[in-house]
């Protein structure tokens, strides 16, 4: 495990009501034992977000996994990053692979969202990926290369995370490689060098308990952000454990 702070990420996407969200996080608080190297971020579908506001304790994090790039105005059914500002959250998911391909989100909207998410001092996790036509053809470094470009080259990148999450990995119970996440941090890391130097690097697709430690020990991972295998209180917090004990 990298020597910075490691970030654990649970993404739960559509799953969970408010009351289930409640009962989960007081579970996890009376059952999580939290080391100082770690910081635990909660990621709940935007309408149970009042929810971690209340609930979360001081070593607990929250964000929501999507946001607009204006603050405010006609804009049926989106968030604003004001109130998530205002609520108190401290991450916001931008691009997330499921967003990118469903919703159509496309590379100036998520530009647009990161300077709008850094200008309310909340930290964007970018999350890039390619699809498996795209590693198989061996064109995966110039899929997360397009991605990433112009945010490289326009955002103060101190405050920004990169989450690696190959489309393929995500849901699959078949997480990337180890070579395959280390070659794509180092990959990510040289992109950014001239910017910045210490690059905050999760991994992500089906992570879970039984790879958890392996994929902890990657040299340039010191994150991860977790799908299925976040949505149960007590094997999120064994899963916590596993990075502990590694
Ligand atoms: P997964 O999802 O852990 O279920 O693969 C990860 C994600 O989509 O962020």
């Amino acid at each position: 495990m990298s020597s910075s702070s490691f970030l654990l990420c649970a993404n739960w996407k559509m799953n969970k009501n408010p009351q289930q969200v409640q009962s989960y996080i007081r579970e996890f608080i009376k059952i999580i034992s939290l080391k100082k190297s770690k910081k635990i971020v909660f990621f709940t579908p935007a309408l149970t977000l009042f929810v971690l506001q209340k609930e979360c304790s001081d070593f607990l994090f929250w964000g929501a996994q999507n946001c607009h790039f204006e603050d405010e105005g006609a804009f049926t059914g989106e968030n604003s990053p004001l109130v998530l500002k205002q609520m108190g959250a401290t991450y916001c998911l931008v691009g997330h692979s499921e967003r990118r391909q469903l919703f159509l989100e496309n590379k100036m909207d998520i530009q647009k969202k990161i300077h709008t998410l850094i200008r309310h001092s909340i930290c964007p996790i970018i999350c890039v990926g390619e699809n498996l036509a795209e590693r198989r053809r061996g064109e995966s470094f110039k899929v997360i290369q397009n991605q990433l470009l112009n945010i490289i080259k326009m955002v103060d990148l101190d405050m920004v995370t990169i989450a690696y999450e190959p489309i393929w990995a995500i849901g699959s119970a078949e997480p990337a490689s180890p070579n395959q996440i280390f070659e794509m941090q180092k990959y990510i890391q040289q992109l950014c060098e001239s910017q910045y130097k210490k690059l905050q690097f999760l991994y992500g697709g089906s992570v879970n308990i039984q790879n958890a430690k392996t994929l902890s020990q990657i040299k340039g991972v010191n994150g991860f952000l977790v799908g299925g295998a976040s949505l149960n209180a007590q094997k999120f917090c064994q899963l916590s454990q596993e990075i502990d004990d590694s």
